[in-house]
């Protein structure tokens, strides 16, 4: 069916009811905030939208601009609001430790960090019990690969093409997008191994033979650029940044197999696949049945509180403990008291199931759509954590990168924020903060309907 067969008015879904009142904006007008960044911030702090967009206050999956016009946040500040923006409980934990004692350092025992720790080790598979605070995800990216260097006494590091690890010095070099990297050097023992995302894979036959591939490519990989032996393989359970691509359900188990056999450690990158976001298990890497060597999350554990982690085992956490590593916020009282919350609120809320509900809702909702609209190449995901790759021409594939951000634009207009990624910019992200309901999810679709008839026929 074309987008002409089935009218975007064929079904329309009414913005959901809230209770909440935003409060009246007082703050500086739009047109001067928007100056002030043009002139004081370094220019590759950039915005989203043509028309950059203001947010002067949140609350759940809602979002708010300084005339209060309401949207419905389907990206969840890049998904780092997981329990809702200024969830009840998450706010009152930072505000009571904010007021008692908003830093110390580690130097000195407090029970928030000891108690988030013993928390995660919770949700672990067993002996995956001991934690490593840091500030951001690029920093959990970075110590996990510096743990697994000096554990295996091994430099070389795989990392899979079109992942996204973060943006410091270290985790760029294993993040794998042109659009990311600059012209200095900074993949030294990295080497990228072939996606296995079966929708552009180099390789050809069915998800799982392409999986099995894309595996034993990597013991190529090791055998002609490294020494023989590698220090570790990075991969997300789903990569984000990349346009929600993964392989089939055996490829993690079959490349770590092999990662294994040359001495390497495995490292989940669960910045944006952890804490029930798939839906049907609490960290990505369980979707694919293998146990990492270090768990790294960001965003989520925090719903907006800078705070990142690395899960491995005792044994190789000592190899850090050879020279003095310290980082100045890592386990802030106040982060921690927001994780401990944080960690709280997805069991008590029941965010997981939710994610697995209403993101199979959702998902059924885009395949739908993809039978009416061809600029829907592929629709992937599980849970919250969904994408939906924009192109051409369902035949050749070409990225359709001008009509995503079109799309990205009209949905604005409709009420509905969305994300993009792919390494050519056309894949729409939807990862809302894990409350979102059924009635949100609709209301979603039918802005997405309405938005890609709208540039369907542009
Ligand atoms: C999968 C993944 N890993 C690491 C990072 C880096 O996190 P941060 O921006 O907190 O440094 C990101 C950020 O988007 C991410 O998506």
């Amino acid at each position: 069916m074309t987008a002409t067969a089935m009218p975007a008015s064929a079904f329309r879904a009414a913005m959901p009811p809230t209770d909440h009142v935003p409060r009246p904006y007082t703050g500086p007008a739009r047109d001067e905030v928007l100056q002030l960044r043009r002139q004081f911030t370094n220019p590759a702090v950039f915005t989203m939208y043509r028309d950059p967009l203001m947010i002067v206050e949140g609350h759940m999956q809602w979002l708010y601009d300084e005339t209060g016009r309401r949207y419905l946040d389907m990206l969840a500040g890049i998904v780092t609001v997981s329990c809702g923006h200024c969830h009840p409980k998450v706010v009152a934990a930072v505000n009571e430790q904010s007021s008692t004692l908003q830093h110390a350092t580690t130097m000195y025992l407090h029970p928030n960090l000891a108690l988030l720790a013993k928390k995660l080790a919770s949700k672990m598979p067993a002996g995956l019990d001991v934690t490593y605070f840091v500030n951001s995800g690029s920093e959990a990216t970075d110590l996990a690969i510096t743990m697994a260097r000096l554990f295996t006494g091994n430099t070389d590091v795989i990392a899979l093409r079109n992942a996204y690890h973060g943006g410091s010095p270290g985790a760029i070099g294993v993040t794998s997008h042109s659009t990311w990297k600059f012209p200095i050097p900074s993949n030294v023992g990295v080497h990228h191994a072939i996606c296995p995302d079966p929708y552009r894979s180099p390789f050809s036959g069915s998800p799982e033979a392409i999986a099995t591939q894309s595996a034993t490519d990597i013991r190529e990989l090791i055998r002609y650029s490294t020494p023989g032996k590698v220090a570790a393989f990075i991969a997300e359970s789903i990569q984000g940044v990349g346009g929600t691509t993964y392989g089939a359900p055996n490829y993690l188990r079959e490349a770590y197999a092999v990662v294994r056999e040359y001495g390497g450690l495995c490292i989940a990158d669960e910045v944006q696949t952890g804490f029930g976001r798939t839906g049907s298990h609490y960290w990505g890497f369980e979707n694919w049945g293998v146990v990492p060597d270090f768990v790294t999350m960001a965003k989520g554990i925090g719903n907006g509180v800078p705070l990142a982690a690395v899960t491995t085992r005792m044994e190789i956490a000592q190899a850090l403990t050879q020279r003095i590593h310290f980082n100045t916020f890592a386990g802030n009282p106040v982060s921690t008291a927001a994780g401990l919350a944080v960690l709280e609120v997805i069991d008590e809320d029941g965010l997981q199931e939710n994610c697995r509900v209403v993101g199979g809702h959702l998902k059924a909702g885009l395949t739908r759509l993809a039978a009416t609209h061809h600029l829907i190449g592929d629709v992937r995901g599980m849970g919250l954590m969904l994408g939906l790759e924009l192109v051409r021409d369902r035949a050749t594939k070409v990225p359709a990168k001008a009509e995503t951000l079109d799309v990205v634009e009209a949905m604005r207009e409709h009420g509905v924020l969305v994300g993009k990624g792919g390494l050519d910019g056309n894949v729409l992200r939807l990862k809302p903060p894990m409350c979102i309901t059924i009635a949100d999810a609709d209301f979603a679709l039918d802005a997405l309907d309405r938005a890609l008839t709208q540039v369907g026929h542009a």
